[in-house]
């Protein structure tokens, strides 16, 4: 006997990438940042009262949302703090998306949690086909509009190809959209730009939400910390209602303040994976490999065989201890995508690859 409901016993469950929990491999496949976090949020656990723990935390988060609110020229009514930026996509389509409606409208392919997402929420998904180029088609927000969705996703940088849309691009999309347009910038600290101007006074746009994520740029995704920050604060509000009560704990608040908090000197280590993943490029493309510029801190990377190579290249690798990203999508299966690490990890993935030969 089963109690589920339909939808949930029909659920093809997320997959994460593999979680290796002993120290030994080289871990490259899920997009953390290689280096620990700053000082200033170590030195904050080490020195956490535990008095704290003995009392509920801030239920809204309002230190960390009155820094983040500073930090990006925003009021703290625009900002939510949620467990992980996963946390804010199933609030997301909790509050936004009617179950059994219309649904939600992606960009193909994409972070693949949406779909999960969507299938817990019993409401189905458009899947609108980037271009050959992996940028958004012109017409966008009007096959969204067609389809009656009220939820969008674009990933900005794209996850998995490392492509960055530009803001203009993304206001006509948000300005034509019939939705709320939800900009995920989980990996925005390795770009060239990010989408702020479009959450902040003046844009004219009441209906788009910009994720943010510590579990990339800050080296903290054991935290489980990230946060979204709206252009009003009606959004806000509407997704406070649905909310846990107290959704961040008071260690993960205290720490994740330590850390956006020190994202002035944090910078130079963004710059130090932007500058190893410049180089990765090169030395990949030397080797035949066609790799897509990227603005993010992984690459997508095309094999030199087309897909036998890659499956092949991607088990070699994982029985040497070098963990990588393949994605069962038809227009991935020739491709890996590699998380940019330590200076001497990727010349030991380059080593690796070398010795394949
Ligand atoms: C595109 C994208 N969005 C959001 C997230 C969520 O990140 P987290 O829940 O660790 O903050 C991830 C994590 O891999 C991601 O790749």
């Amino acid at each position: 006997m089963s109690y589920e409901r339909k939808n949930i016993s029909d659920l093809q469950a997320y997959v994460p990438g593999e979680q290796p929990q002993t120290g030994t491999v080289i871990k490259l496949n899920t997009n953390e940042h290689p280096d620990l976090p700053h000082q200033a949020v170590i030195d904050a656990l080490r020195q956490f009262d535990p008095e704290l723990l003995r009392r509920y935390p801030s239920p809204t988060a309002m230190p960390f949302r009155k820094l983040a609110a500073q930090t990006h020229g925003v009021t703290t009514e625009q900002i939510i703090a949620t467990n992980g930026g996963d946390e804010l996509l199933r609030l997301l389509l909790t509050v936004f998306s009617e179950p059994n409606g219309k649904g939600i409208g992606v960009s193909d392919p994409t972070y693949s949690l949406y779909e999960v997402l969507a299938a817990i929420h019993d409401t189905p998904v458009t899947r609108i086909a980037r271009m050959e180029d992996w940028s958004l088609p012109g017409d966008f927000a009007k096959q969204l509009n067609d389809a009656g969705v009220t939820l969008a996703f674009i990933v900005n940088p794209h996850a998995p190809t490392g492509r960055l849309e530009s803001v203009d691009t993304l206001r006509e999309i948000a300005s034509q959209f019939n939705g709320v347009l939800v900009i995920d910038e989980a990996y925005t600290n390795f770009a060239e730009h990010d989408c702020l101007e479009l959450v902040r006074e003046g844009s004219g746009l009441d209906n788009v939400i910009l994720l943010r994520s510590l579990s990339k740029g800050y080296s903290l995704a054991g935290l489980r910390f990230g946060y979204g920050i709206a252009s009003t604060p009606a959004l806000i509000q509407a997704m406070d209602k649905a909310r846990d009560s107290y959704n961040t704990d008071a260690v993960s608040q205290a720490l994740a303040c330590a850390a956006l908090g020190a994202c002035k000197d944090v910078a130079g280590s963004w710059k130090k994976i932007i500058s190893e993943r410049n180089r990765m490029t090169e030395e990949l493309t030397l080797r035949n490999w066609i790799v897509l510029p990227s603005q993010t801190n992984f690459i997508l990377a095309q094999a030199p065989g087309g897909i036998d190579d890659a499956v092949r290249i991607y088990q070699t690798l994982k029985e040497k201890g070098i963990f990588v990203r393949y994605f069962n999508h038809p227009r991935l299966l020739d491709k890996l995508r590699i998380t940019i690490g330590t200076p001497s990890q990727n010349n030991m993935l380059i080593g690796a690859l070398d010795n394949m030969n």
